[in-house]
């Protein structure tokens, strides 16, 4: 890792440091960039919040082998976690490598890690076009997530989306906060929940799976529901929409409360290590994204980065679970915390 890092620290020269603790303070404000907006306090809640909880441990049973498999949303994980949809590596990482390189990085490293990679949506056109292309290439194994544009220009993404052959469409509605949509002049806005209806009908009507991105409220979280989605992630978009909104381990447990068995919960924001997995399903998420890990791993490594990052979370969040006395994933609860 520590070489796949010193080459993304090269190739991101400006955009990003690869600090040594990915936690929002070097990166104040860049974005575009990797940081977080405005005083950058969302992105650090996001890793505080993870940092100050502590875990009880336990030492007195039989756990030696935990087995850290888990299955969400019809795909079987090697362990609970997916790539975090990420887009435009010109203006957020400095375009040293391609759009497509990336994306395929992405979603290869992580298919070939037994977890799944999801992709972005922007301005310009050729970051989705990225994202659809591993997708395909990856045979349908892959999740495109798809900013909550207006009209015919949604209904045509969806359509191109469903080309790749995927099962499962992501829509990530707190996009409407994004600075760098606004500043190309494509803003886009708030959706009603009679609207996200009709697009989660269609989704179903293709016997595909929809998740809903950016759900910060337990009521938000109940209104997925009624509308029809099948998975939410828990996620202020990595600090990145709105300043001063909390970190998301404050919010996931209770977030997580009305919605547990109805629909998956997913959440995302400064989880960096099998610990932090470990943390967040204990808290009530049935699995976790990780982002700017994932792409820095990506930039400097390309597939095989992504894979080693993945295969140090394996073992990571093994020994947490064997240091905590959990045997497998369903048995994570909140007793596991301090
Ligand atoms: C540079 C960058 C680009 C992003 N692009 C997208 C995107 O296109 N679609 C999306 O749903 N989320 C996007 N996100 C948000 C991530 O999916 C994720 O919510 C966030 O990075 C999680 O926090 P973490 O990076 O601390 O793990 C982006 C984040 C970053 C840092």
């Amino acid at each position: 890792m520590k070489e796949i890092n010193d080459k993304a620290r090269e190739l991101m020269k400006g955009y990003c440091r690869v600090c040594k603790v990915c936690d929002g303070k070097a990166c104040v404000g860049e974005v575009p960039g990797m940081g977080g907006l405005g005083t950058g306090a969302s992105f650090k809640s996001n890793y505080e919040a993870l940092a100050e909880i502590r875990l009880n441990m336990r030492l007195l049973h039989d756990v030696t082998e935990p087995d850290i498999t888990t299955s969400v949303l019809g795909y079987d994980l090697s362990l609970p976690v997916m790539a975090a949809p990420i887009g435009g590596v010109s203006f957020n990482m400095g375009g040293g490598i391609s759009e497509d390189a990336y994306a395929e990085a992405v979603v290869s490293g992580s298919k070939k890690a037994g977890v799944v990679g999801c992709t972005g949506d922007g301005v310009p056109p050729y970051v989705h076009e990225a994202g659809f292309a591993a997708i395909v290439k990856n045979g349908g194994y892959g999740i495109p997530f798809i900013k909550p544009w207006e009209g015919d220009e949604l209904d045509e993404k969806l359509e191109l989306a469903r080309t790749t052959g995927c099962t499962t469409f992501g829509m990530d509605v707190d996009a409407a906060g994004l600075i760098t949509l606004r500043q190309m002049g494509r803003p886009v806005s708030p959706k009603p929940a009679s609207e996200l209806k009709k697009i989660i009908d269609k989704v179903h009507s293709w016997g595909a799976k929809f998740i809903l991105k950016g759900v910060m409220t337990p009521g938000e979280a109940e209104l997925a529901a009624e509308v029809g989605a099948d998975g939410i992630v828990v996620s202020n978009h990595g600090g990145r929409v709105l300043d001063h909104a909390p970190g998301t381990a404050e919010v996931i447990h209770e977030v997580s409360e009305p919605v547990k068995g109805k629909l998956a919960v997913i959440v995302d924001g400064g989880i960096r290590t099998g610990i932090d997995v470990l943390k967040m399903i204990a808290l009530g998420a049935d699995a976790v994204m990780v982002g700017r890990p994932v792409a820095v791993a990506a930039m400097g490594g390309l597939e095989e980065g992504v894979e080693k990052y993945f295969d140090t979370l394996k073992a990571q969040l093994s020994g947490a679970m064997i240091l905590t006395g959990c045997k497998d994933i369903k048995s994570i609860d909140i007793n596991v915390l301090f």
